[in-house]
């Protein structure tokens, strides 16, 4: 166990050792038995983080400011619109600023070329730690929120479990990579074979892609890639199916030179791919005792059909989204 975590930043599951990540896990199960049987928590008493959302959140934002409370502390609910930063204010300056007033600072900024550096530039500066809740390379928190989610049903040596995220349709916003290049880089650490399906416009990053292969070999697991979605999900015991937008194609000044013109192309490409959706026929692919998971929100009926995601057989997303809560607050209250 390393008890050493206090102000280190959360920015990304790779920042973080193997023995670091099971120091979080331990203590996100003790924090959960601890939440179910009422015992007090107050680790954080009289402590303070700064949460800046520049996006929408549910799961994320209750997650860290429920956690917080449980912990002792209070969170601040922080939007653009309610900061100096509305009139240009640096990273710099509000993460020193900030960091002088508590003891963390959290972050989501998913915005592409932009959002992992804005949290890069506070990390830098800020002298308590710094979080990531999502950026447009990295959704830490989510990834250990599925993969604790992950343990609970599978054991805690998940090694040759059968995983496959997805790429599927969804009517909604072109969303960030952050999500499948978190589990990319994550799930094999722990042993884990990982097929990530996906339409050729549709890939990750390829610097991603290569960090997430040298992380399976030193794991233990594996990485695979696919373009057909039966293929990918066959005989899996686990099926993520998610959306995300056209990024990995595009290099990052590119996509900033060009940002309307490539969005366009993205919703082109989109509209080819209504039939990526997790349905009935296609779980029965997967292996016989498969568990679908997804970060949510879902865009139902078109990511994954009513019938598999509310089939309390197979569906374990709620499980995954109540795991937000715990391994939250396992974070701040080892970091803060
Ligand atoms: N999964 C997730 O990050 O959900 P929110 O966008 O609601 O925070």
């Amino acid at each position: 166990m390393v008890t050493q975590l206090k102000g280190k930043h959360f920015l990304t599951t790779d920042d973080w050792t193997k023995q670091e990540l099971d120091t979080v896990f331990e203590t996100a199960f003790d924090l959960k038995r601890k939440f179910a049987l009422g015992e007090s928590t107050r680790y954080l008493q009289d402590k303070t983080l700064f949460m800046m959302f520049f996006e929408q959140s549910t799961r994320t934002r209750n997650s860290m400011e429920a956690g917080m409370t449980q912990l002792g502390g209070h969170a601040h609910d922080l939007t653009p619109d309610k900061m100096q930063l509305s009139h240009g204010e640096s990273a710099k300056d509000t993460a020193i600023i900030l960091s002088r007033m508590g003891h963390g600072i959290a972050s989501r900024n998913c915005f592409y070329g932009i959002g992992k550096d804005y949290l890069a530039e506070m990390a830098k500066y800020s002298t308590r730690p710094v979080m990531s809740l999502q950026d447009d390379v990295y959704h830490p928190f989510q990834g250990l929120a599925d993969l604790m989610t992950i343990f609970e049903y599978f054991g805690r040596t998940p090694k040759g479990l059968k995983v496959t995220v997805s790429w599927a349709y969804a009517d909604t916003h072109a969303k960030p990579l952050s999500v499948p290049q978190t589990q990319a880089l994550l799930f094999p650490r722990y042993g884990i074979d990982l097929t990530i399906a996906h339409p050729k416009e549709f890939p990750l990053s390829d610097y991603i892609v290569e960090k997430a292969k040298k992380n399976a070999e030193l794991g233990g697991g594996s990485l695979n890639f696919t373009n057909d979605m039966d293929e990918g999900i066959e005989g899996a015991h686990i099926v993520i199916p998610k959306n995300w937008g056209g990024f990995g194609n595009y290099g990052i000044q590119e996509y900033l030179d060009n940002e309307e013109e490539i969005s366009m192309q993205m919703r082109t490409d989109l509209e080819k791919y209504h039939d990526w959706i997790c349905d009935e026929r296609r779980i029965k692919l997967a292996d016989k005792n498969v568990k679908l998971m997804h970060a949510l929100p879902a865009d139902r009926n078109h990511e994954v059909t009513d019938a598999v995601i509310d089939n309390p057989d197979i569906s374990i997303v709620y499980d995954e989204a109540e795991n937000r809560l715990h391994t939250a607050k396992a974070i701040m209250a080892l970091t803060m």
